[in-house]
């Protein structure tokens, strides 16, 4: 007997899965964006660490100042796909934009930057469904459990697409000088360094701020979990109901051992394994998945 599934709602469109709540039209015009020289991209898959990404950029480009109370990131650092290109066009220069796009879908121009974050696909899956069955309205699956949202993610049928397809896409380009690829564990690990690493990417002002030492410290905890968990309001300006998990969940690496059971693990093992196939992806969670 096959088990029936729970899908949350998408839109299709010729074959990419969206939220069904955004906007088709904003989805169509955000494709068509023209990347200008100076845009800064922060590019993930979903739930790899981009409002986190978002706020460290923010505070290397306010001299640490964390983002205003009453102030949503989505407004300063908007998300492609959900507004649309006139949105984006209208921001000040420089422009920092959200997307999840695989790099052949992504707005290009070879004089902009774009920050990737990736981050392991076993914690990656985990924190997709706790987003997915939290957002109520956009995805009608509150009832959905973590086995109904394995199937669609291991088999690429959630909104973004598949995770390889995209995180593939962007590794290509990892070497390329316009192109910072980052990963979350990363992150987690070496956050000053990080920063860093991202304040010499962005350039002068950024460079700047985080030359200044209690710039750097304030950049540093500002950014945290702990403070990020604080008014979540200013990562999301839509409400999840208060017995579902908040947006800022638990920020770790290794949750995923607390949600597969042993025949998804083998299941997502394989499928890491054949789609990284003669690349050095493994090496990037090397103690943290099994592979
Ligand atoms: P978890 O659900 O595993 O907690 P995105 O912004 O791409 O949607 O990614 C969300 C994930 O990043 C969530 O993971 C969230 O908790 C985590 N996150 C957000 N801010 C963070 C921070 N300051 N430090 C560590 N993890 C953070």
């Amino acid at each position: 007997m096959t088990t029936k599934r729970r899908t949350p709602s998408y839109t299709n469109h010729n074959g990419f899965l969206m939220p069904a709540g955004f906007p088709a039209e904003n989805f169509i015009s955000g494709l068509s964006y023209q990347a200008q020289s100076g845009d800064t991209f922060i590019t993930t898959y979903p739930k790899c660490g981009t409002t986190w990404t978002q706020h460290i950029v923010w505070l290397l480009q306010n001299d640490g100042k964390p983002l205003p109370l009453g102030k949503t990131i989505g407004n300063k650092i908007p998300f492609l796909e959900l507004v649309g290109k006139e949105v984006i066009t209208a921001l000040p220069s420089p422009r920092f934009i959200k997307t999840h796009l695989p790099f052949s879908m992504n707005p290009y121009h070879p004089e902009a930057k774009y920050i990737y974050v990736a981050r392991n696909p076993f914690d990656c899956v985990v924190s997709f469904y706790h987003h997915t069955r939290g957002f109520v309205e956009l995805y009608n699956f509150a009832d959905g459990t973590f086995d109904d949202f394995f199937e669609g993610f291991i088999t690429g049928k959630v909104d973004f697409g598949d995770y390889f397809d995209n995180l593939l896409s962007w590794y290509e380009h990892k070497n390329d000088s316009n192109v910072l690829f980052l990963t979350y564990e990363y992150l987690k690990e070496n956050t000053r360094e990080g920063i860093i690493k991202i304040a010499y990417f962005l350039g002068d002002k950024c460079l700047n701020t985080a030359n200044n030492p209690e710039n750097l410290n304030n950049i540093i905890l500002q950014s945290s979990f702990e403070n990020m968990s604080k008014n979540q309001s200013r990562w999301h300006s839509t409400k999840r109901p208060e017995n579902m998990p908040p947006f800022i969940r638990k920020g770790q690496v290794g949750d995923w051992k607390n949600h597969f059971s042993s025949e998804q693990i083998k299941r997502l093992t394989e499928k890491f394994i054949t789609r990284t196939k003669g690349t050095e992806i493994s090496n990037l969670w090397k103690d943290i998945i099994p592979t």
